[in-house]
């Protein structure tokens, strides 16, 4: 028995490497996420990504990309831009996702990101020391909402050991008609990370290091969750989400921690935070001892 999850949900979490946990949110805290981000988008100056047409277009977007682990920026739909770079649909509609620092800059964030509750659920499942990283509002539009490839999230979070988890709160019912995270079940068992998501040398750009495994798709299971709920995802478990083609959205809040110290943070990592913006410790933030 844990200190917020039953011995049978920590046993099903070790098995498959998720689980699906109903009703972690209320109804009010979802709205005040809701609210501060269309507010965030709404706020949003578009001429700032409208520069990834322009010539150097992969060198600025990459920039715009890694420059964002201690800011709050807004990612665009590739579909949502004309060859000029000028937006093409209403931007409410084109935006992709927030990233990679609202749960530090952002109060109605931080307060969602930092709870007592999520330490001990962390604790549960064998996280001792959990490092807030990175946080992430997805919006899987209605319609264009791209997919994720098939890929382990310690390939983008490395830690030596691997120790990424992800928290997945989904701020609408997310099914499979409207792209619905899929994981393989038992995969994070299946070895180490073989391959890694960089920044380069230079600080300007990324790229990945070492092949992509050949992964069996057919073993990938719907992870359909209810509004409210929280979705534990190893960082070695294989998952990934199809289009949304439907006419709903699913939203969704993401934060993901690992289980390590500032000092052990690599520095080829992409994701980076600036010396006076240090990322925190969950439990140390909520006093949970
Ligand atoms: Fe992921």
């Amino acid at each position: 028995m844990g200190i917020y999850l039953s011995q049978d949900q920590i046993n099903n979490f070790h098995r498959d490497g998720f689980l699906i946990i109903p009703n972690y949110l209320d109804d009010d805290e979802i709205a005040t996420l809701r609210l501060k981000a269309e507010k965030m988008v709404n706020d949003f100056d578009v001429s700032q990504v409208s520069v990834f047409s322009t010539v150097d277009q992969t060198k600025t977007s990459d920039q715009y990309f890694i420059d964002s682990g201690d800011k709050i920026r807004c990612f665009f739909e590739e579909e949502s831009f004309d060859q000029d770079g000028q937006l093409i649909q209403d931007k409410m509609y084109a935006i992709n996702k927030i990233g990679h620092a609202l749960h530090d800059l952002d109060d109605d964030f931080h307060k969602a990101s930092y709870k007592k509750e999520l330490a001990g659920i962390a604790r549960d499942i064998g996280m001792k020391n959990p490092l807030m990283v990175q946080s992430q509002y997805i919006f899987k539009q209605p319609k264009i909402g791209g997919k994720v490839v098939a890929h382990q999230d310690n390939t983008f979070i490395y830690t030596d050991p691997p120790s990424c988890m992800g928290f997945w709160m989904a701020l609408e019912d997310a099914t499979v008609e409207n792209g619905c995270l899929q994981g393989i079940p038992g995969s994070h068992g299946d070895g180490d990370v073989q391959r890694r998501f960089l920044r380069n040398q230079q600080g300007d750009g990324v790229l990945f290091q070492g092949e992509s495994r050949e992964w069996d798709l057919s073993r990938m299971v719907p992870l359909e969750a209810k509004n409210r709920s929280l979705v534990l995802l190893d960082g070695a478990c294989v998952h990934m989400s199809a289009e949304n083609r439907s006419p709903h959205s699913r939203h969704a809040y993401i934060i993901h921690a690992v289980d390590a110290t500032n000092d052990q943070w690599p520095v080829d990592n992409w994701l980076q935070r600036p010396p006076e913006m240090p990322f925190k410790h969950l439990n140390e933030e909520v006093g949970f001892k």
